[in-house]
C-alpha cells in the first residue's frame, strides 16, 4: 500500500549483489548485479572473487534500485540486509553497506535471514502468505526444507543436504558431461530429448532405514559419483556417452527426492502450504513435479517469478517490511555478519 514504509533490502551472500525496493507486499524494484560469468572458469563460486564483485557493483546497483523505483535515497524508511547465512567476506560487504546508509539517512537498520528471506519474496508475487508453510529452497549454495509458523519472528529448519547442494550437483554432472558452467540450464536442455528411465541412478537418503535417520535431509554426493561410475563405464567400453539420457535421469533422481520428502514434510506436519525457491527451482521437471505431487496431496503449491527465486535483495526488502510490520526493535549498529546464522534467528539483535 502507498503508506506503507519504504524498505530498502539489500543482498550480498553469494555470487549476486541485490537491492531491492518494497512497500509492505509491492515490490518497487529489484536490481541484480551477478559475478557468475567470473567464476565460470572455476566451475563454482570464488568467495574472494565474490567479496571484489560486490563491493565493485553495490554502489551502481543501489542507484539502478532507486531510479527503478523513482525514489531519493532519503524516502527509504527502514534498511534491511542479509546478515547470513552465506561467504563470510561476502556478507561482509552487503551488511558494511547497509549500516552506512542507515548510519546516513537516520533509519532503523534490521539485520535479517538470507534463508527466511527467500520464503518471504513469495509475498511479492502472490500476496500476504497464510503460515505455516513448509519451504523447499534449492539453489548452488542450499538445499532446505524448512517450516515457517511467523514469516518475521519463527521458522524451523527440518532438513538440508548433508553434501552437495542440488545446484551444485546440476554443475558437477554438467562438468563430467562436458556441458558448460552453471550446469543446471544444460542439463535441463540435454534431458529434454532424453529418457529419463533409461538409467536408474540412486535416490538419496530414500532407504527404509536412512528415511528413520534422515527423513528431511538430503544428499547428492552418491548420486553424483554414480553418474561419473556410469560415464566412465560407457566410456570403458568405448560406446558413445548418451549425454541426453544421463542428464534426464540423473535430473529425475533429483526432482523425485526434492519433492518426495517436501510432500512429506507438509503431509506430517499437517500444512497445506508450500513455497518453491532457489535458482534449482527454476528447472521445468522440478517445478512439474511438485507441482504434480502437491496437488496430489492436497497443497497449494506457491512459487515466485525466477528473479523473485534467485537470490536478490527484494526478497531481504519483503522480509524487512514484515518485521517493520510486526514492529521488532531494529538490530543494533554493532551486529556481525554470520556465515552460518541459523534459520530460527530470522533478525539479528
Ligand atoms: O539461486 P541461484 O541462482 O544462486 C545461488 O545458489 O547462489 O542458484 C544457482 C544454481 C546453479 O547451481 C545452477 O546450475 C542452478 O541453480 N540452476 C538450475 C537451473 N537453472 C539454474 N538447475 C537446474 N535446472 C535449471 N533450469
Ligand atoms: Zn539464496
Amino acid at each position: 500500500m502507498a503508506d506503507d514504509p519504504l524498505i530498502l533490502g539489500i543482498e550480498t551472500s553469494c555470487d549476486e549483489t541485490g537491492v531491492g525496493l518494497v512497500r509492505g507486499t509491492t515490490l518497487l524494484a529489484n536490481a541484480v548485479a551477478s559475478s557468475v560469468d567470473e567464476h565460470a572458469r572455476f566451475g563454482g563460486v570464488v568467495p574472494e572473487v565474490a567479496s571484489r564483485a560486490h563491493l565493485q557493483a553495490i554502489t551502481p546497483t543501489l542507484r539502478r534500485a532507486l531510479d527503478e523505483a523513482g525514489v531519493r535515497l532519503t524516502d527509504v524508511d527502514a534498511v534491511a540486509v542479509t546478515a547470513g547465512p552465506g561467504l563470510a567476506g561476502a556478507l561482509m560487504v552487503g551488511v558494511s553497506a547497509a549500516k552506512a546508509l542507515a548510519v546516513a539517512i537516520d533509519k532503523p537498520l534490521y539485520g535479517v535471514n538470507h534463508l527466511v528471506g527467500h520464503v518471504a519474496a513469495e509475498q511479492l508475487e502472490n500476496g500476504r502468505l497464510t503460515e505455516p508453510v513448509v519451504a523447499l529452497l534449492v539453489s548452488g549454495g542450499h538445499t532446505e526444507i524448512l517450516e515457517v509458523t511467523d514469516i518475521a519472528t519463527a521458522a524451523e529448519l527440518l532438513g538440508q543436504t548433508l553434501d552437495d547442494a542440488a545446484g551444485e550437483a546440476f554443475d558437477k554432472v554438467a562438468r563430467l558431461l562436458d556441458l558448460p558452467y552453471p550446469g543446471g540450464p544444460h542439463i535441463q536442455r540435454a534431458a529434454a530429448t532424453g529418457d529419463p528411465t533409461a538409467i536408474r541412478f540412486p535416490r538419496g537418503l530414500t532407504s527404509q532405514r536412512d528415511m528413520e535417520r534422515h527423513r528431511y535431509n538430503f544428499s547428492f554426493s552418491g548420486l553424483k559419483t554414480a553418474v561419473a561410475r556410469w560415464v566412465e563405464s560407457a566410456q570403458r567400453d568405448g560406446a558413445p556417452v548418451p549425454v541426453d539420457d544421463v542428464a534426464a535421469a540423473f535430473q529425475e533422481s533429483v526432482a523425485d527426492v526434492l519433492t518426495r520428502k517436501a510432500v512429506l514434510a507438509c503431509q506430517e506436519r499437517g500444512i497445506t502450504t508450500m513455497v518453491l525457491a532457489g535458482g534449482v527451482a527454476a528447472n521445468a521437471r522440478i517445478r512439474d513435479l511438485t507441482r504434480e505431487r502437491c496437488a496430489a496431496a492436497g497443497i497449494a503449491l506457491r512459487q515466485p517469478r525466477l528473479s523473485l527465486c534467485t537470490d536478490n535483495g527484494a526478497m531481504i526488502a519483503a522480509l524487512g517490511a514484515a518485521v517493520v510490520e510486526r514492529g521488532l526493535p531494529p538490530s543494533s549498529i554493532d551486529f556481525g555478519a554470520d556465515s552460518s546464522l541459523p534459520v530460527t534467528e530470522v533478525l539479528v539483535r
